[in-house]
């Protein structure tokens, strides 16, 4: 099936069920600072979920163009794209679970014809803040879906919102299906082995959570659903690969002409073209053209990485005009408000990436010098340090060095380099600037977010404990899957106090507060209240990192440009480490 059916018959289903359907909303929001791009077809609803009335009535229905920026360092796997559509249809105080979940079981199995074996739902477990779903879990019993696959699961899986830091939230029923993978043991759905793909989600929005972070039951009862139209049709077609289908396979296609290689060779580099190049048409069509803030910000990234993978693709040209025409001619039937600018997007995007061309040369003289030297004395590994000194100096990403030397039939001393990298955030953190401005690589991108949530921690936790030798930080340790952070405390942090602190970083991320550093001789910056690490030797001139208005920090960087890039704060573990020394160890989500 293709997309195109996909929507009719979603559209029809719920129009004949009394349903409207409205526009998609623009990527970029209008009057909505909570988000960068419109993330989920529920964001422009919000006032209505709240209790505003829509002009188009109680039953809606549509297609929402979406972008995810939390999702770009996972693009390159089969299934991740930052920017996707999503058919949603809203009921905003009126029918509740049990329309929702019969109409969506009934879509997937009658209309679709999805096999109702493979399917399988799950249900909020509950917790101390709302009641666990048992109305979702008799409704789908009485649908025909046997208990044991009928999941009951924490907060975390199965509770949507809100996206910003209050609004419309709630217990949510997820519908998966079963691709017949092997999985891991006490595989579930939710489980990241593969086995289980989410197609669609209905979210019961009876609750808002106010900004102090409290939650109170809403004055109406919402249903706010959301199925990813590219998974639904790889599941349908029986493709476990997203960038097979027909909204992303013809920029694939395009690629695969430009560069003269096959995709199904080396598919990282053509599906983190292929998304980004997607999303970058997409959102400038919308108005977010490449710049260092906020939504542009992003853009520029996208830009930016997309030429580093063309190169390793060996593509030199300038090949965003024809991509961007690919992409305009998928979706300008969806979206025939995008069309107009056709000439203009190309333009935009093969400036931004001329710009960029010039630094990344000089990286690529920088290799080959490297590269030359070695086969000269004979040398068949690129050591850590020059594998490092490429990243720091001239911006390449480990993945971009490695890839290169692969062609050269070259090694890269990969570990040393993690150990260097390791080494260098946590010893030295001075004079690592970003060269690329957005930082190219994964390994860049994620750490450099982990570096400014602990920012975030470390005064987060000095606002929560409030004692009066405040928190001194004893060590601090990042790789690209979490961070970890030592500190001064006689006693163990208690829920209450872990919580809080979560809560006051996840605030400030919401809060999307712009960072900024300056320069200042060494005893400026400390007389200033910048809280500095102990045991760390500074220059005399050191760069002072501020948050907004929630920290400021003597450290060399870098950081991200804006706390949203963040994604969600939590938690996982605190522990001792010692006598007087906590632990504490977060993820970003
Ligand atoms: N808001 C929910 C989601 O994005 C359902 O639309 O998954």
């Amino acid at each position: 099936m293709l997309a195109s059916e996909l929507r009719e018959k979603y559209f029809h289903f719920f129009k004949e069920r009394g349903h409207i359907h409205i526009p998609s909303a623009p990527l970029l929001p209008e009057n909505d600072p909570t988000v960068l791009f419109t993330p989920a077809g529920m964001q422009p609803l919000v006032p209505y979920l709240l209790g505003e009335t829509h002009p188009q009535g109680r039953r809606l229905v549509n297609v929402q163009r979406c972008i995810r920026t939390n999702d770009i360092v996972e693009v390159g796997d089969a299934s991740h794209l930052t920017f996707f559509e999503m058919l949603g249809n809203w009921s905003l105080g009126d029918y509740f679970k049990q329309e929702s979940l019969a109409w969506s079981y009934e879509f997937l199995t009658n209309v679709l014809g999805l096999d109702p074996l493979r399917l399988a739902v799950t249900v909020f477990e509950g917790d101390d803040r709302a009641a666990r779903d048992d109305e979702s879990a008799a409704i789908w019993r009485k649908l025909g879906m046997p208990s044991e696959r009928i999941f009951a699961l924490p907060r975390e899986d199965n509770w949507w919102g809100p996206v910003g830091s209050s609004g419309p939230c709630g217990p949510d029923s997820e519908i998966f299906f079963d691709t017949g993978k092997s999985g891991h043991p006490g595989c579930r759905p939710g489980c990241p082995c593969g086995k289980w793909f989410e197609i669609w989600n209905n979210v019961f929005m009876e609750y808002k959570r106010t900004p102090k972070g409290e939650y109170e039951k809403l004055s109406q009862r919402n249903v706010d659903t959301g199925m990813g139209v590219d998974r639904t049709v790889a599941v349908l077609n029986g493709m476990d690969d997203i960038f097979r289908i027909e909204t992303v396979q013809p920029v694939v296609d395009c690629l695969e002409r430009l560069s003269g290689r096959a995709y199904a060779d080396t598919p990282r580099p053509f599906r983190i073209i292929s998304d980004h190049v997607r999303a970058a048409v997409m959102a400038i069509a919308d108005g977010a053209h490449p710049s260092n803030v906020d939504a542009g910000y992003v853009v520029r990234r996208m830009v930016r990485r997309a030429v580093v993978y063309a190169h390793q693709l060996g593509i030199t040209q300038p090949f965003f005009g024809e991509l961007s025409v690919v992409v305009l001619d998928i979706f300008s039937p969806v979206y025939p408000e995008i069309v107009t600018q056709c000439d203009s997007i190309a333009q935009v995007l093969e400036q931004e990436a001329q710009r960029f061309e010039h630094t990344l040369e000089r990286g690529l003289k920088q290799y080959h010098r490297v590269i030359g030297n070695l086969l000269e004395n004979e040398q068949k590994i690129i050591s850590a340090e020059q594998a490092f000194d490429l990243f720091q100096t001239y911006g390449f990403p480990l993945p971009l060095t490695v890839e290169l030397a692969e062609q050269a039939d070259l090694q890269v001393d990969e570990a040393g380099f993690e150990h260097l990298f390791a080494e260098h955030q946590e010893i030295s953190r001075r004079g690592m600037d970003k060269k690329f401005g957005g930082g190219l690589g994964d390994h860049t991108e994620q750490s450099t977010r982990y570096h400014t949530a602990t920012h975030l921690l470390h005064a987060a936790l000095r606002q929560v404990l409030d004692t009066e030798a405040g928190v001194r930080q004893m060590g601090s340790n990042i790789t690209p899957e979490r961070l970890r952070f030592d500190f001064a405390a006689v006693q163990k942090l208690t829920p209450e106090q872990l919580q809080q602190v979560e809560a006051l970083v996840n605030q400030q991320i919401q809060r999307d507060l712009p960072v900024s550093y300056e320069v200042l001789p060494r005893e400026a910056a400390l007389n200033s209240g910048a809280l500095a690490f102990f045991g760390e030797k500074y220059g005399e001139q050191v760069k002072v990192y501020s948050i907004g208005d929630f920290s400021k920090e003597v450290c060399g960087g870098p950081h991200v440009a804006h706390t949203a890039e963040l994604g969600r704060f939590r938690i996982v573990k605190e522990e001792a480490v010692g006598r007087g020394v906590r632990r504490i160890r977060a993820v970003l989500e």
